[in-house]
């Protein structure tokens, strides 16, 4: 059975997010947004094309459209303004016209770079997110945020670009890494702690449901994730405020992610961010020790690393420093106000943080 998420910019419907059970829904999906008689070329990575483009080409040939297939190499690496040009390439030599559409099939590289495409090929061209890692069915895809990488900074160049529909194929979490998929719940588990403790008892409770894949309980999770993502992003589009709550766990969790040189994953990083960051909020007296305690278990469950060797709190500190989440050179540090609710607190010292990071090593 096919869940939906409405998604709202400004209150207004903008798009659906619509998760599912194999490719074949998207035809409806299509016909109901009157999808036809135009191209649409299918983006993906050499890791997850062959795996699901043929499947979901011959679906998208049902709706009366003609089909491309691009695909681009896997990795972080090719997240850059070269391929975006290959693509580019690709499109103009197949006479894509500002009509013609944009079909994201991969994990959040596919899904930021073919969105970064869409909103600058031809001033900007309509596209759709079929997202397949876990982490860009319950994140990326989400939100409408685009881009590359650009020298050694990562997502310096972008653009906002909605996509018409997010569609989620559940099946295709069973052909991931253990590793990648288990570190897409490092988001999961975030979007409890900041903003549903109901949720966050539910991910607790039904884990092993979950983690072994079993349809109702991962599409429930995942709904409850884009349900989340998509308040939040509706109440600010344009990351002036209350996003910055998503950056839970990421102001330290980015900083070990660099210093380790991305040898972790992001998930990896943002729940050793997120010990942290519930330590600060601990020691405050906003959390007790108990929701301290659960916290710790969860990441444990949820068969995270806990502990981190090898890097000293000084070059954490640092590299934070120089994180995007400053404002005005103060840290703009997300804690606890309670399980389930999060706050954007521009006070947290670098002595409160050097506690929170001796959690972790
Ligand atoms: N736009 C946003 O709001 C936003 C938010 C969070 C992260 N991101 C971006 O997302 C990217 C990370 O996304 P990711 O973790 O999905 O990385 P990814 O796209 O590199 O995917 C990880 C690996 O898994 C493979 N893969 C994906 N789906 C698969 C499947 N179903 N079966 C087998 N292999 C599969 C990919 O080929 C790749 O090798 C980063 O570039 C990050 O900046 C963007
Ligand atoms: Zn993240």
């Amino acid at each position: 059975m096919n869940r939906r998420v409405d998604v709202k910019k400004n209150n207004e419907h903008c798009y659906d997010i619509v998760i599912s059970q194999g490719f074949n829904g998207i035809k409806d999906e299509l016909e109901a947004l009157g999808i036809k008689g135009i191209k649409l070329c299918i983006v993906t990575d050499s890791n997850v094309g062959p795996l699901y483009a043929d499947t979901l080409k011959g679906v998208l040939e049902n709706t009366g459209n003609s089909v491309y297939t691009y695909t681009i190499p896997a990795g972080e690496e090719n997240k850059n303004l070269s391929v975006v040009q290959d693509v580019y390439t690709y499109l103009i030599e197949q006479h894509f016209e500002r009509r013609d559409m944009l079909i994201a099939l991969g994990g959040g590289v596919v899904g930021d770079l073919t969105g970064f495409t869409a909103a600058t090929y031809l001033r900007g061209i309509d596209f759709i997110q079929v997202p397949t890692s876990l982490l860009a069915q319950v994140d990326s895809s989400i939100g409408g945020k685009t881009g590359v990488d650009f020298a050694k900074y990562k997502n310096m160049v972008g653009a906002f670009h909605m996509p018409r529909l997010v569609y989620i194929n559940i099946d295709t979490l069973s052909s991931l890494s253990p590793r990648l998929f288990n570190s897409g719940f490092g988001e999961i588990i975030k979007h409890g702690l900041i903003k549903n403790r109901a949720y966050f008892d539910y991910l607790d409770v039904n884990y092993e449901h979950i983690k072994a894949l079993e349809p109702e309980y991962i599409s429930e999770t995942i709904y409850q994730s884009c349900l989340i993502k998509a308040e939040v992003v509706n109440n600010d589009p344009t990351e002036k405020g209350e996003r910055a709550l998503l950056n839970f766990g990421h102001t330290l969790g980015h900083a070990v992610e660099k210093l380790m040189n991305f040898t972790l994953y992001h998930g990896e990083c943002v729940a050793l961010g997120m010990i942290c960051a519930s330590y600060i909020s601990k020691n405050r007296g906003l959390i007790t020790d108990g929701d301290y305690s659960l916290i710790i278990s969860m990441i444990k469950k949820y068969g995270f690393p806990t502990k981190i060797e090898g890097l000293d709190i000084h070059s954490i500190l640092e590299v934070s420093k120089s994180d995007k989440k400053m404002d005005n050179g103060v840290v703009k540090f997300i804690l606890l106000e309670s399980l389930g609710k999060a706050i954007i607190d521009r006070t947290v010292t670098y002595e409160e943080m050097t506690q929170g990071l001796k959690e972790i090593l």
